[in-house]
Order: C-alpha cells, then sequence, then structure tokens
C-alpha cells in the first residue's frame, strides 16, 4: 500500500516539475519569438507594407540599373524588395528583424521564386555602404538615426529611397507620391 501511495506522490512530483519547466520553456520561446520584432517595431518601425502608389514611385525613382546592389532595410514581408528584383538589380537584398515577419518575407520569395535574397538581421549592424541603392520605409527617429549614422558613410551617388518619412538635413533630389529620393554628392 505504501509504495502505490509513494509511486503515485512521485509521479505526481514529476508531472509537475515536468509541466513547470515546458511552461519556462514556452515563455523563453515566446520572449525569443516576440522580442525582435518590439525592438523593430519601436526602433525602426512597425510592419507596415509599402501601398501599391508608393512602390511604384520607388522603382520611378530608383531607375534600376543592372548593376545595382538594392537593399531594403527593414523589407516587412518582402513586397518592395521583391518588386525592385524583377527590375534585374544584381543584387536585391532584405533585412528583417521581426521573426514572424521574416518567416513570411521567406515564405512568399519561396512561393514566388524571386530572386531577391532575404536576411534575418537587424541592418544597422550591416555595411550598408556596400549598397547603390537603399530603400526604406522607417520611422522619423530611425530616419534621425539613420542621417547621423549612415548617411555619412554612403559612396558618392548612393541613392537613398524613402518612403513617406524625410532626412532632417539633406536636399531632397526628386520626389513623387509621398517617396523621397536623395542623392549623396
Ligand atoms: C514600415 S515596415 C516597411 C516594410 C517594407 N520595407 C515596405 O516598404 O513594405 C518597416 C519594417 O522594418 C522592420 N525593421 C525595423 N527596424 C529594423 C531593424 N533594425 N532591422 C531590420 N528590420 C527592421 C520592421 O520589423 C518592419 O517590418
Amino acid at each position: 500500500m505504501l509504495e502505490v501511495l509513494v509511486t503515485f506522490v512521485f509521479t505526481v512530483l514529476i508531472v509537475f516539475t515536468v509541466l513547470f519547466w515546458l511552461k519556462v520553456l514556452f515563455l523563453v520561446l515566446l520572449v525569443v519569438l516576440i522580442f525582435p520584432g518590439v525592438y523593430a517595431m519601436v526602433k525602426g518601425a512597425p510592419f507596415v507594407p509599402s501601398m501599391d502608389k508608393a512602390i511604384r514611385a520607388m522603382i520611378e525613382l530608383g531607375k534600376f540599373k543592372k548593376t545595382d546592389r538594392v537593399v531594403d532595410i527593414g523589407c516587412g514581408d518582402g513586397k518592395v524588395i521583391r518588386r525592385i528584383a524583377k527590375e534585374g538589380v544584381k543584387e536585391a537584398i532584405g533585412y528583417e528583424l521581426s521573426i514572424p515577419t521574416f518567416l513570411l518575407a521567406r515564405f512568399r520569395t519561396f512561393l514566388s521564386g524571386g530572386k531577391e535574397k532575404i536576411c534575418f538581421g537587424n541592418f544597422w549592424h550591416q555595411d550598408l555602404a556596400r549598397y547603390d541603392v537603399i530603400v526604406c520605409f522607417l520611422l522619423i527617429e530611425a530616419m534621425t538615426n539613420f542621417e547621423k549614422d549612415v548617411w555619412p558613410k554612403l559612396k558618392k551617388g548612393t541613392r537613398v529611397i524613402s518612403n513617406s518619412f524625410k532626412l532632417k538635413h539633406v536636399k531632397i533630389t526628386e520626389e513623387k507620391d509621398g517617396v523621397y529620393l536623395y542623392i549623396k554628392k
């Protein structure tokens, strides 16, 4: 009788311990999954895809060439960089920090068979000076940081195409439908 009781108590203890650690594991996974996206949302911009009209303006202002290396900093679901890749550019890369959005972008690229490359990562940690065109749709704070930290390092002739948000102290080269083109002098 005592053996049955001891076995029962041990079984209950083991089940509760396993359940407790499963909950901890679940919470840790949730934080790991969500944290980069929350950081990107606060420090860069939440995921809001560019409207078709804005994408058309980006394509028109970009005047993309076969030799262009293009990056979308915060590519969301990859809608913009996918469209740019179709212009036949040399490289079309999108960086995305939110894990669910990154997975969505990868899935859409897989479905469409596009030649754009979707990378998981923080674009602030990339060498953005290697690109000929930088595309973005980021909030004011991120644009301010871009102007301060990235713009001075860009090579002459680099085009920056921003949807909706302007650089404060750089002269706009061209504007169309709320999309701004800047060319580094
Ligand atoms: C407004 S959406 C723009 C999406 C896409 N570029 C477009 O125009 O449709 C901004 C995206 O940037 C991403 N983002 C913000 N900060 C980032 C960072 N530091 N590194 C990578 N992605 C970032 C957000 O997760 C979000 O998906």
